[in-house]
């Protein structure tokens, strides 16, 4: 069976989620310092390659699975944001991470890496919108309403690596851990081995998804905490029952994804597979066959029999790219809307390109650093990560 990649349509609507004609205001600066090289510069595969060589060991790239082909074909390692913390972590010989992926990803890198290394975002501007919906105020101003409650002694914050150091700091000062899509489980094991209840920050589809999914809680079981209300909407009594206190964060990119964009293609594609990201919603997730991060996607679809059909649940560079490898496999977008993670698109080649030269000619471009606080804090976290069984 051949399988027929078939690109969105260049609408405004796909070229807005690409991150082109976005309110600056709303993103962590669009300016870049330099001089990019145009996007039609025909010399710009041959300008990375000459300096990743001049840089040679000095320079190890990240590339996160969601980034775009010309990128990640420079990329000496791919991911997902579990594989890349650890990576950064195993290359203290490395002078300079250039990190593709998003802010969250590359203050991971620098807390994880040694003080004489340099993490680089090729573009200030590819944050995250989930990460925003955490800001410490508001986590500390709930914190502050638990401690009036007299519940912290059983409470364990955990945080998905999709969120600020400050955040992570925040986790590691209260004996917290960080997690991923790919150790939610086990983190949340872990911490119900030392409290009797979680706070879950910021994404609560994949603290939903996990401890009603993975870990046989109820539904019930969860609150939600909504930082813009009076003690985030909930009663006191339901803050002392619930078991999980999931803060009101999810995915833009994921949340695109309906129980409708479910059942349209199963009656669309008999047979169909349906492989979702945790980062969904919980009925999208609970009517999928199977359920994981980027790298356990990759490997289902790597795995998956010739002539099989998956519709996949993720952001459309990694599905795209995973249809390409697959020809004799029928991988398709779970939802016919284009869903880029505009973001993540941020770095593409003329930021590569200009963030390699300029290291290449002794300037540091773009660097990201976390206050030694709050890199000490967070790493406690994060190194409770790393160490989960
Ligand atoms: P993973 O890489 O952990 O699967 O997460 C996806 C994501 O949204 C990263 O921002
Ligand atoms: Fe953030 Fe969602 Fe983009 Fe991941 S896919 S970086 S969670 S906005």
């Amino acid at each position: 069976m051949t399988s027929i990649w078939t690109e969105p349509d260049n609408t405004p609507v796909a070229l807005l989620l690409l991150g082109r004609g976005t309110d600056p205001a709303s993103e962590r600066g669009v300016d870049c310092p330099g001089d990019l090289p145009a996007p039609s510069d025909p010399g710009l595969v041959e300008r990375a390659k000459a300096a990743k060589e001049a840089l040679g060991d000095r320079v190890f790239v990240l590339g996160h699975h969601y980034q775009r082909d010309e990128v990640i074909q420079f990329a000496d390692v791919t991911g997902d944001s579990f594989k890349l913390a650890q990576q950064a972590a195993a290359r203290p010989d490395a002078e300079f991470i250039v990190f593709c992926g998003v802010h969250f990803m590359a203050e991971s890198a620098d807390i994880l890496t040694t003080p004489e290394q340099k993490v680089i975002l090729p573009d200030l501007a590819a944050g995250c919108s989930m990460a925003d919906m955490a800001v410490l105020g508001q986590v500390e101003t709930a914190w502050e309403h638990f401690q009036d409650l007299g519940i912290t002694d059983q409470i364990v914050p955990v945080t998905y690596m999709n969120s600020s150091a400050d955040i992570k700091g925040f986790v590691g000062r209260n004996s917290g851990v960080v997690c991923t899509s790919s150790n939610a489980k086990r983190a949340l094991d872990w911490s119900f081995e030392q409290g009797s209840k979680v706070f879950f920050l910021p994404d609560q589809h994949l603290g939903r998804n996990t401890a009603v999914l993975e870990m046989g809680f109820e539904l019930d079981d969860c609150v939600l905490y909504d930082p813009h209300k009076p003690h985030g909407g909930l009663t006191d009594q339901q803050l002392r029952d619930a078991k999980m206190i999931l803060w009101r964060g999810h995915c833009s990119v994921h949340g695109r994804f309906t129980l409708d964009s479910v059942r349209e293609v199963r009656e669309r594609v008999p047979g169909v597979n349906v492989l979702v990201h945790p980062e969904c919603r919980h009925d999208v997730v609970r009517a999928a066959d199977y359920v994981g991060s980027t790298e356990y996607i990759i490997k289902a679809l790597d795995a998956a029999p010739a002539g099989s059909a998956w519709a996949v649940g993720t952001e459309l560079n990694l599905v795209r790219r995973m249809a390409l490898a697959h020809p004799d496999k029928e991988i398709m977008f779970l939802d016919r809307a284009v869903c880029y993670c505009s973001t993540m698109n941020r770095i593409d080649l003329p930021h590569l390109v200009w963030a390699l030269e300029e290291l290449v000619a002794g300037r540091v471009p773009n660097q990201i650093t976390v206050d030694p606080t709050t890199a000490h804090e967070a790493r406690v976290a994060l190194d409770q990560m790393l160490a989960l069984p």
